[in-house]
């Protein structure tokens, strides 16, 4: 059966909203923090309790769809069934540091294929959300990527993941070369909220590698629907949701970020 994306929107709209209002509620309190593997890799009380609640709803709304959620992992077998990715807090060190760039981040796939994204930011109150071939909206406004032609006129934002003293897919020298060249860099630290900017037209590209299905999958479908393009760092190859290397950009810069990162 075909799924009633504005259902699907709907509920992941309004459960964003109330597991960002738990965020916001909690954030500067005092609460637990665990490590995952890796010392700065973190997990706070606030992830556990937002992905919990997420999952509830989504339930009572859906009792037969599975998920795919960062800190409970995935659950039943992801063909013919809308699926949920789910990252219930993303920018979980900036949160445990009292640093307000955070969100929730809810997509929905079935076979592959992206059906909703909605990304919350509670602490600026912004609402990211697109359903497919419907369009990416702000707050109920319809949002493009920038207009920008070229690199050089460009802002750009990257992450880095807890490895990255590995230095995996040259992540160190990918940062050197794009700050060298005397570009606006930004590392926010959520790379669902970095996608978002993107989306809205404040950031022109944004490039970062081993990213997470629940990092990436709301933000893909927001930005694909303001009319951004994704792929892995040739410029070409379709970006996967499971890990890799990914470039996002409004499209125009794209050949040239491709370039920048390709280059031996
Ligand atoms: C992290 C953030 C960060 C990115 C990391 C992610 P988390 O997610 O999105 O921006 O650079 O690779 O793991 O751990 O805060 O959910
Ligand atoms: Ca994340
Ligand atoms: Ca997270």
């Amino acid at each position: 059966m075909t799924p009633d994306l504005n259902a699907l929107l709907e509920t992941a709209r309004a459960t964003a909203l109330e597991a960002g209002h738990l965020l916001k509620d909690g954030f500067g309190t005092s609460f637990r923090v665990d490590n995952k593997e890796g010392r700065h890799n973190l997990v706070t009380e606030f992830d556990h309790k937002a992905e919990k609640l997420i999952i509830a709803r989504i339930k009572e709304r859906f009792p037969d769809h599975i998920f795919l959620a960062e800190e409970s992992g995935a659950s039943g077998t992801p063909a013919n069934t809308v699926r949920w990715i789910i990252d219930p807090l993303d920018g979980t060190v900036n949160f445990a540091h009292s640093i307000p760039i955070f969100c929730v981040s809810i997509g929905a796939e079935m076979n592959g294929e992206l059906l909703c994204g909605v990304i919350y930011a509670p602490m600026t109150n912004e609402l990211f959300t697109a359903s497919k071939g419907g369009g990416a909206f702000l707050d109920g406004r319809q949002i493009h990527v920038s207009a920008t032609e070229k690199l050089y006129d460009s802002i750009l934002v990257t992450g880095f993941p807890y490895n990255a003293a590995s230095n995996p897919h040259g992540c160190l020298e990918h940062f050197t070369r794009f700050i060298s060249m005397g570009l606006p860099v930004r590392r926010l630290g959520s790379a669902a909220i970095d996608l978002a900017y993107l989306a809205a037209g404040r950031f022109d590209g944004y490039w970062e590698v081993s990213l997470q299905a629940w990092d990436v999958a709301a933000g893909k479908l927001i930005l694909q629907e303001a009319g951004g393009t994704m792929t892995q760092y040739d410029g070409t190859t379709e970006h996967s949701l499971f890990q890799g290397t990914m470039l996002a950009t409004n499209g125009r810069i794209h050949a040239e970020m491709s370039s920048v990162l390709m280059q031996r």
